[in-house]
């Protein structure tokens, strides 16, 4: 095992005269008179190794399996590099194979690759330098995110990711169950014969993969005070998109003694805080996406972090639109739902930096967000921001019980399921609000890439579930 200290980003920080065994794997090979350099990296850090071996130093059989995509070791001394943008390199005095890649079928061969073609061999593509970058940006970004929350005293909860119940009410939910597809059982008689019998499957009713931790963490603030989520969530539905996921991260924060301004304050210093942390941590990637994915990137992170967001309502924010002289694909009146084309508008055009619009119309948001005095509209918030649209979807909750118990009926929804939800209203109910950050969103816009299934390992998108 590779120990502290053994990777290759802390061997291009050891002093000269170190001997030192350098494990990675090949990214390119130069011959030249008499000496060949090897470019090596092993995921620690942006920057390769650069191997020194002079002819005759290595046999040449093992010389002939050092290709690019090759897996070594290379243990040597470490000298001063004449080359420029590093201290060291190693000479080579031994070098093992573990792994050869024969040049001739190796993918990743040559650079500029789309990216969809290295998203079909998502087994190889974490060691291009592109997705190098993305995968390190991520695990930052998620230690920024622990770093926030546990630093204002926020509890950790794993919320469930079976679950019986629909968060959004969207409907858009995968299926859970054990039951045999080819021979379902059905109900024998009364109104419901001949629907399928879910008493006869694993958790005797139907049950979903979870498209929101909320609920459950709404239980946890109730106790705990302030907490948040971070887990996997799941929506079914058929979103073709470079934006949308079948399967997507999200971080949940939810806070009793909280109001909607409560709810924006902490929004707006958490990313914030965490676009920091990535900043500071991660300069060599992102001036890497800066470079070769997008020359926006830094400026706008600069600019995030320095300005301060935008707030308007959802009813002035229409108004906006409406007197922009644009034609829109979905055209704006209030009352219909913020399509991504008017939510870029408002951010990349209107107000350029992230906007906040919060009081939308009730019957667009989900049951659970707090009514307004209006009778109209609720305390809802969505964090735009430029190039992606909505990042953050957000509400102070309803904590009045008979208010919410009208609109679970006015809406349909199952009062019985909801029962639980509704006795937390009656049983030492406080103010509360919380918010979801769609973390691969939040990837889109630190990376500068474009499609959201080059932010997550393994995508999982309608009709692709590869890997
Ligand atoms: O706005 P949403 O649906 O909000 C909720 O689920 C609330 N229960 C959150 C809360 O208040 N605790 O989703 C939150 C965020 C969106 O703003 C978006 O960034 C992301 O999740 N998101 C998706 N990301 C990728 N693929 C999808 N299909 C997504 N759907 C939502
Ligand atoms: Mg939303």
């Amino acid at each position: 095992m590779i120990e502290k200290g053994g990777y290759i980003k802390d061997i291009l920080c050891a002093d000269v005269g170190k001997a030192v065994d350098a494990h990675g794997w090949v990214k390119t090979r130069r011959d030249s008179k008499g000496v060949i350099f090897v470019q090596m990296n092993d995921g620690s850090s942006f920057a390769d190794l650069q191997a020194v071996i002079e002819t005759g130093a290595i046999p040449e059989e093992t010389l002939r399996l050092v290709t690019t995509g090759a897996c070594l070791r290379i243990s040597g001394d470490l000298v001063a590099s004449p080359a420029a943008g590093q201290a060291v390199e190693l000479k080579a005095k031994e070098i093992e194979v573990y792994g050869e890649a024969d040049p001739a079928s190796y993918p990743l061969q040559k650079k500029g690759h789309t990216m969809e073609f290295l998203r079909d061999i998502a087994h190889l593509r974490t060691r291009s330098n592109t997705f190098g970058s993305v995968f390190r940006v991520r695990n930052a970004l998620a230690q920024a995110i622990h770093l926030f929350f546990q630093d204002r005293g926020f509890l950790y909860v794993h919320t469930p990711i079976i679950t019986a119940s629909d968060t959004e009410g969207a409907g858009a939910m995968f299926g859970v169950t054990t039951l045999d597809l080819m021979n379902l059982p059905r109900i024998k008689e009364g109104d419901r014969k001949g629907d399928i019998d879910y008493s006869a499957d694993f958790f005797g009713k139907p049950a979903y993969l979870t498209v929101s931790g909320q609920l459950n963490a709404e239980i946890f603030a109730l106790s705990f005070t302030n907490v948040y989520t971070f887990g996997p969530t799941f929506r079914a539905e058929n979103s073709n998109t470079p934006r949308h996921l079948a399967e997507f991260w999200m971080i949940e924060p939810e806070m009793a003694f909280c109001d909607l301004a409560g709810n924006m304050k902490l929004a707006e210093e958490f990313l914030k805080s965490v676009i920091g942390h990535v900043m500071n941590t991660c300069q060599a990637d992102l001036e890497f996406f800066n470079k070769r994915i997008d020359d926006t990137v830094l400026a706008t992170l600069e600019h995030v972090a320095n300005s301060s967001f935008e707030h308007v309502t959802y009813t002035e924010a229409v108004s906006i639109l409406e007197k922009s002289g644009r034609s829109w694909e979905f055209p704006v009146h209030w009352g219909a739902d913020l399509q991504s084309e008017h939510e870029r508008y408002l951010t990349e055009e209107t107000f350029k930096k992230p906007v906040i619009v919060t009081d939308y119309p009730e019957s667009i948001k989900a049951f659970y967000m707090r009514a307004n005095d209006d009778g109209k509209t609720v305390r809802a918030m969505d964090v735009l921001a430029p190039r992606i649209g909505e990042i953050i979807g957000g509400s102070q909750r309803e904590e009045r019980h008979d208010v919410l118990l009208d609109k679970i009926r006015a809406q349909n929804l199952d009062e019985a399921g909801y029962g639980w939800y509704l006795e937390l209203r009656k049983f030492g109910s406080a103010p509360h609000a919380g918010f979801g950050l769609g973390f691969e969103r939040l990837m889109l816009y630190l990376t500068g890439m474009k499609n959201i299934r080059d932010v997550i390992p393994f995508p999982r998108t309608p009709g692709s579930a590869d890997f």
